[in-house]
């Protein structure tokens, strides 16, 4: 049997991308090799969001053609949005690359394997939907629904627009049969993906809505939890947080997208919604769902940004009080209208920026979590836990990772009472007819 490696780069979308690679490759024979260098072919699912995730990506490439080297029948390839939007340029500036393809294209990479042509392919059109092949699941437990492609926002920062395309939305009905046998195959928490996702179904003919959406999917039996990410603080409207609150299987737990605090970046981003507009949407979803976590992602040192912009991110960012927040300084991106802004900030000034909000976003999420403690909550078991394999690891509803003693499978959903928290996890241990497992008390083996 041939062999094949994927290593994957960036955002859920693209982990969904790549359980789809891997899922058609099996259907055409292949196996998956745990290590590169036994791979007949190597493929990279690549990111493109920000600088970074350029450099890092391009220093596995050049480990794979250390090993097309060697052995010169392997095949490398380079999906997704970093090869999209470089294009036809991978095969100048990296000639031991055989296909390219884009996130739209996923499925050719089928037809390239099964041709006979030697030479390097590209595949760069916007059609199709990767969500329509089968899927390998790097958990049982656990999948992935693409609900939309591409994006029609134009954040003046964000390749995805031109890596993904435009938005186009899957029929209402197909997934919620996918969700159904998904369900079928022990999946029990489904995260639904977009790039916007609570735009969906504006644009199928008659029209859809998220929530009406989000509502068929809850009704699906065995499906015990619901996610999505990530919607639009534009999209966010009152019948989503009303899903939230009335839908059992809806998680409370909303990721919003904050990017600024400062109304007047806002705009220069293009982000189509002021300082005073997001808040509200946060009023609307506490108003629902009052124990909700709400999580972002924020940007320091967009160009033109002062002291006095970046001050009312630290605002906002206090009064909200998040339960965690992504923070990302700012990066040019090729083609973006930002890339060509006056107003660069100094990347010293960005790095003292970046730490004075982790230390806001931090102190924030730390007290937001003491609310768990002394409670006892849903935990999904995901495997044993990273730092101390005696004990387990899962996710509560509301997101949040817990280490816990106790006695349980991975995809088990167990009540687990919370002893203490910190900004980022929780710890607790098992509960089992109203009182600790006798597990929870044994001593811990680290
Ligand atoms: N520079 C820095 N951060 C960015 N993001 C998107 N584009 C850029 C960029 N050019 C961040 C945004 C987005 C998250 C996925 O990545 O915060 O929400
Ligand atoms: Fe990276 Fe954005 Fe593409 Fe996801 S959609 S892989 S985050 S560039």
């Amino acid at each position: 049997m041939p062999g094949y490696h994927v290593t994957t780069f960036g955002c859920q979308m693209n982990e969904h991308d790549s359980e789809r690679m891997k899922g058609m490759l099996e259907s055409l024979g292949y196996e998956e090799r745990p290590a590169r260098a036994d791979a007949d072919l190597i493929l990279f699912n690549t990111c493109s969001i920000r600088e970074k995730a350029d450099e890092r990506f391009v220093a596995h490439l050049q480990e794979a053609r250390a090993i097309k080297r060697r052995r010169p029948e392997t095949v490398v390839g380079v999906g997704g949005c970093w090869a999209q939007s470089v294009k036809d340029e991978v095969f100048r500036r990296f000639p031991f690359v055989d296909v390219a393809f884009g996130p739209g294209q996923v499925h050719k990479l089928a037809e390239f394997l099964t041709s006979d042509s030697l030479t390097a392919q590209g595949f760069f059109e916007f059609e199709g939907f990767t969500g329509h092949l089968p899927e390998k699941r790097a958990r049982e437990f656990q999948g992935w629904l693409q609900i939309s492609v591409g994006c029609n926002c134009r954040c003046a920062y964000c390749i995805v627009p031109s890596t993904r395309g435009r938005e186009v939305s899957r029929p209402a009905a197909e997934l919620v049969a996918e969700v159904r046998r998904m369900a079928s195959e022990g999946v029990r928490e489904v995260t639904l993906l977009g790039q916007n996702v609570n735009s969906y179904g504006r644009d199928l003919r008659p029209r859809a809505s998220f929530a009406v959406l989000l509502s068929a999917i809850d009704a699906v039996e065995g499906i015990a939890r619901i996610r999505y990410t990530s919607p639009h603080p534009k999209d966010m409207r009152e019948d989503v947080a009303r899903a939230h609150a009335e839908l059992p299987a809806v998680c409370e737990h909303v990721h919003l997208p904050l990017q600024s605090g400062s109304s007047r970046i806002l705009k220069a981003m293009r982000r189509t919604y002021g300082r005073e507009r997001y808040l509200d949407r946060v009023r609307l979803i506490r108003e629902h769902v009052p124990d909700v976590a709400l999580t972002t992602d924020v940007i320091v040192g967009f160009p033109g940004e002062t002291e006095a912009d970046f001050r009312e991110t630290l605002e906002v960012v206090e009064d909200v009080g998040y339960d965690g927040a992504f923070t990302f300084i700012y990066s040019p991106r090729r083609g973006t209208e930002a890339a060509q802004l006056d107003g660069r900030i100094e990347h010293a000034v960005a790095v003292e920026r970046m730490e004075r909000l982790v230390e806001v976003v931090q102190r924030r999420a730390h007290e937001r979590a003491q609310r768990f403690v002394g409670r006892t909550l849903e935990v999904l078991v995901e495997g044993p836990s990273r730092t101390d394999p005696a004990r387990l690891r899962g996710r509560t509803r509301h997101n949040k990772v817990v280490n816990f003693a106790g006695d349980a499978r991975p995809g088990d959903l167990v009540e687990v009472r919370i002893d203490s928290a910190t900004s980022q996890t929780l710890a607790g241990g098992q509960m089992k007819g109203g009182h600790l497992s006798a597990t929870a008390f044994l001593p811990s083996l680290a």
